[in-house]
This record gives C-alpha cells, sequence and structure tokens, in this order.
C-alpha cells in the first residue's frame, strides 16, 4: 500500500547525517546502514541526500563537487566549506564539510592510530551538528529537508543545533550502539556554540559532562533503534547506560526498526569475493567455498569437521571471551576455528597465540579485511556472535543468508533474528540457528555441543540452512518503516 501511496506523493527531502558510510569509509555495522538506506528508501518515495565529514575517503569517492556554501564559527566549531556532489559508490548525492584542520588526519574517523580519541571530537562533531542545521534552515536554496535523520553520537547534537536554529524541518535519531555516548568535560561545553541554558540537566548535561548522544534522545522528535527488543532493552537499568530513564521518558516517540541487509553486497548466488556461488536450493558451492577457505587459512583440508568463524571487532560487547574459555574443549572435539577482527590487544594476542599452536585447527587474522569477511562467511557452517549486548547485528544476518547457521545468545537483535533448534523449532520448520541464555561459558558451551550434534544430521542440518535462506532481511521491510516514520513526523508538525 506504501509503494502506491509513494508513486503519487511528492518526495520527501529527507537529510541523513552521519560519520561513516559503507563503501567508502567503514568502522562497523553503522557504515552499512547509513550505505544502505538512500537507495532503499528512495523506493519508498524519500529523495535522501547524505551529510558526511570531509574525511579523506569521502573527498576521494566524491564526483562533480561544488561548494554551496560557508558555514560560518559556531562558539570554537571552526568555519568551513560546505560542498555538494555525489558519491557513485553509495549512489547517492551527499553534502560534504570540507574541513581540513578537523577531519584529515592520520589514524581512524574518531582515534588516532593508536586507538586514543582525538581530543578535539567534540568540535569535530559539533560541526556535523551545525552544518545539519544550517542545511535544514535552508542554507542550500536549491534543496531544503523536511526531516533530518541523524545517526549515533556523532550526529548527537544535530536536533538541539536544529532546535537553535529554529528550523522548520523534524529530526530523528537513531541509537546504533547506546555504549558509545560521545561524552566530553564539562568544560568543553562553553566551546560548542550553544547557549548555557542547553548545559542542563534537561539538556546534554549528564552528571557535569557533555553527552552528544543525551542531547539527541532529550531533542529529537522520534527515536530509534536498530531491533525492537534492543529498544525494550534500553529503557531498563540493566542495559540503559544510565539513560534508562530519559528513554522511558520517551518510550511513546521510540521504536526499533530492525535493520537489513544489503543483499547487493551480501548475497551468496551473486557474490564475487567467494570461491562458488550457491543458493539454497543448490548448496554444492558451500562445500566449495568451505574447501577453499580451509585451503586459504591453512586448516586440515577436511570437509568433515565443523567450521566456525568470528567476524567481529574484538571489544567487550562481542562476548568472545566466552569462546576464549570455550576453545580447549573445541579444540579436543575437532571443531576448527577462523577468525577475522581486530581491537582489544589482549584478545588478539590470546586468540593469535592459540592459533599459533593449533595451525590446523584455528586461523585468526587481525586487521580489516571486508572481502576475507566474505570467504569467512561463506566458507564456514556456523557464525558465533555471544555478544554481551547486540543492539541489531549484521553478521548472524549475513550467516543466515548464506546457509552459515547463526550461534548466538539471546539479547539485542540477536534475539529477534535468530530461532534455536528447540524439538518443536525443528519440527515446525522455523528453528534458524543455536540460541543461548546466560552469559556464561557453560551456556555458550552447551548451544555449540548442540550445533556438533545437529551438524552429523545433515537432514535437520540443511533444514535450518534452507530455513535462514529463505528469510528476507532485505531492506524494504525497514525501508517502508522508516519512509512511515518520516511522513508522521513531518505531517505531525505541519
Ligand atoms: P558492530 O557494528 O557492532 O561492529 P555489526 O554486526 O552490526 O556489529 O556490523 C559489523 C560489520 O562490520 C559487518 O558488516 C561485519 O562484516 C563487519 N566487520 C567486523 N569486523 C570486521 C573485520 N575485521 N573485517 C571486515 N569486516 C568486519
Ligand atoms: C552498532 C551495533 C550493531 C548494529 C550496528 C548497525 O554498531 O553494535 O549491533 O548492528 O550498529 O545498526
Amino acid at each position: 500500500m506504501s509503494r502506491s501511496v509513494s508513486k503519487k506523493a511528492a518526495p520527501l527531502p529527507v537529510l541523513q547525517v552521519c560519520a561513516e558510510i559503507f563503501p567508502l569509509l567503514k568502522t562497523g555495522g553503522l557504515a552499512d546502514v547509513a550505505g544502505a538506506l538512500p537507495s532503499a528508501v528512495r523506493a519508498q518515495g524519500v529523495d535522501m541526500r547524505v551529510l558526511l565529514p570531509g574525511f579523506a575517503p569521502i573527498l576521494a569517492g566524491m564526483v562533480s563537487a561544488r561548494e554551496v556554501a560557508r558555514l560560518p564559527a559556531r562558539g570554537d566549531v571552526p568555519a568551513a566549506r560546505l560542498l555538494y556532489g555525489r558519491l557513485p559508490a553509495c549512489e547517492c548525492d551527499a553534502y560534504v564539510i570540507d574541513a581540513p584542520a578537523l577531519y584529515l588526519r592520520e589514524g581512524g574517523p574518531y582515534a588516532d592510530a593508536r586507538q586514543q580519541p582525538f581530543a578535539d571530537n567534540h568540535l569535530r562533531f559539533a560541526r556535523l551538528g551545525w552544518a545539519a542545521a544550517e542545511i535544514a534552515n535552508g542554507v542550500d536554496s536549491q534543496w531544503v529537508p523536511r526531516v533530518v535523520h541523524a545517526h549515533d553520537w556523532h550526529a548527537g547534537l544535530v536536533p538541539t543545533c536544529m532546535r537553535q536554529l529554529a528550523v522548520a524541518a523534524r529530526s530523528v535519531f537513531t541509537i546504533h550502539n547506546l555504549a558509545y555516548q560521545g561524552l566530553f568535560p564539562g568544560e568543553t561545553f562553553q566551546e560548542l556554540g550553544l547557549p548555557a541554558a542547553c548545559f542542563a540537566m534537561d539538556g546534554l548535561e549528564f552528571y557535569g559532562q557533555v553527552s552528544f548522544m543525551k542531547a539527541a534522545l532529550q531533542d529529537a522528535d522520534r527515536i530509534t533503534t536498530v531491533s525492537p527488543r534492543y529498544a525494550r532493552e534500553i529503557q531498563t537499568a540493566e542495559q540503559g547506560m544510565g539513560l534508562d530513564g530519559l528513554l522511558r521518558s520517551r518510550a511513546t516517540r521510540l521504536s526499533g526498526i530492525l535493520n537489513g541487509v544489503d543483499t547487493a553486497v551480501w548475497n551468496p548466488a551473486r557474490d564475487a569475493a567467494i570461491a562458488a556461488p550457491y543458493t539454497a536450493q543448490d548448496l554444492r558451492g558451500k562445500a566449495v567455498c568451505k574447501a577453499a577457505l580451509q585451503a586459504e587459512l591453512g586448516l586440515q583440508a577436511a570437509p568433515e569437521r565443523l567450521l566456525l568463524t568470528v567476524v567481529s571487532r574484538l571489544t567487550e560487547q562481542k562476548g568472545l571471551p566466552l569462546l576464549q574459555v570455550n576453545l580447549p574443549k573445541l579444540l579436543q572435539r575437532g571443531v576448527q576455528i577462523a577468525m577475522l577482527g581486530s581491537g582489544d590487544a589482549e584478545l588478539e594476542q590470546a586468540f593469535t597465540a592459540i592459533a599459533k599452536a593449533h595451525p590446523l585447527q584455528v586461523a585468526v587474522r587481525l586487521g580489516y579485511d571486508e572481502p576475507l569477511a566474505h570467504r569467512l562467511i561463506a566458507g564456514a557452517d556456523v557464525i558465533l556472535v555471544p555478544s554481551l549486548f547486540e543492539p541489531c547485528g549484521l553478521t548472524q544476518l549475513y550467516g543466515l543468508a548464506y546457509g552459515t547457521l547463526p550461534l548466538v545468545r539471546h539479547v539485542g537483535g540477536l534475539a529477534d533474528t535468530v530461532v534455536d533448534c528447540s524439538l518443536e523449532a525443528l519440527q515446525e520448520h522455523t528453528a534458524s540457528g543455536f540460541v543461548f541464555h546466560d552469559f556464561s561459558p557453560e551456556a555458550m558451551d552447551a548451544a555449540l555441543r548442540r550445533a556438533e550434534l545437529l551438524y552429523g544430521q545433515p537432514t535437520f542440518w540443511q533444514q535450518l540452512q534452507r530455513t535462514g535462506m529463505a528469510q528476507r532481511h532485505d531492506w524494504e521491510a525497514a525501508a517502508t518503516r522508516y519512509a512511515g516514520l518520516y511522513r508522521d513526523c513531518w505531517t505531525a508538525a505541519k
């Protein structure tokens, strides 16, 4: 129904504000979402442009760039040029803030090469917030958004800056991860160009500090997060990271919209990065992918061995110490493990040491490698996501699409997307993976043993693979919800 409505109605101009976007710049799932959303909502009658900081890979990916405005300084937030052009790799048009002193540096978008956050991050990302408000205020007379959709703390000041400029546009803010809040010392507040009244309990003040996340949760017209279950979890003291009270008070404005999978990028039938294509109807290519992966990683060439994979940031969130504890038992039971990740130095060292000691059974690759992530997810039998918390999680969705059964903890988006292989679920053909509840090595090991047992039952295994592969996690459902939300909040404003 929304399709026929969207065909008749004029496209709604929406500005998406984010710090990273696939395939130009990515540190995590946020980039995947930001990269997929513009095309997905276009099909729902939304004219989406993107605003990004002028990081080197973004500038390099821009064509036909022209200056559309000079953005004034705000407090200690420096003036900048606003460029407009096309990002062909992302199939969207974009505004980019050209401010070399802020954005052209060694290291990543948020931290230097030694993983130390940049000392002026409050100014770098306040620049993003002010630029969005300026665009909503009509700095480009050719195109004025009705709704501004900001993602995560980096864009947390967007709704607050929009209120300061009293723009007509409405704001939507998406929480991808409440654990990263954009907290800065209280003294930095005076540099942001905001009036003193904003540094208050009903503003962006958080126990004496400045919180970009809290600013957004206070001031956004609508708040979304990336799964229905995480939307409930963050309203509890256990998972609310100190913001649960505020989130409860805004519950009528808060909703969970499950992320989609970009099927142009993650589809085993058309994935140029993998050894052989395959489909749910014909899984022979998957066996080829497994053999190629075992050969590539120097693992024993053994089709009968259960091959587990991990593709992940190595942070506390991802629960990998549970795997670490279980590894000796897994090795005794003859299981293989292939891991790709980077982050926590202790975890990196621990897993690398195990791989050195057991090269035929364990392979660990550190760093960020997109094509290898595809080969791992296609070649493995099971993908492990034992997270402590998980707002949505994308790799379990990639696993489902690739017939690589997810083994996950029952939390956030993982709980919303994977059904454990209980006998009832097997009978009902709803089982799609292995789910454990307690955050304990024992609970994870029980799920691992279920996976090992079921792997010896090919009929059931293939049933789970087909169930997962038949599920549709493409962007259409999410895009329909976002487009509806944009329309609702714009209509409510009029
Ligand atoms: P998060 O955003 O919390 O890291 P998600 O599961 O939502 O978790 O998204 C992670 C994304 O990053 C996925 O696209 C995954 O394939 C990718 N990824 C994570 N680590 C690596 C890595 N070391 N190399 C390549 N891709 C990675
Ligand atoms: C965050 C979350 C992850 C989610 C991703 C995209 O990084 O940790 O669970 O899938 O954002 O929304």
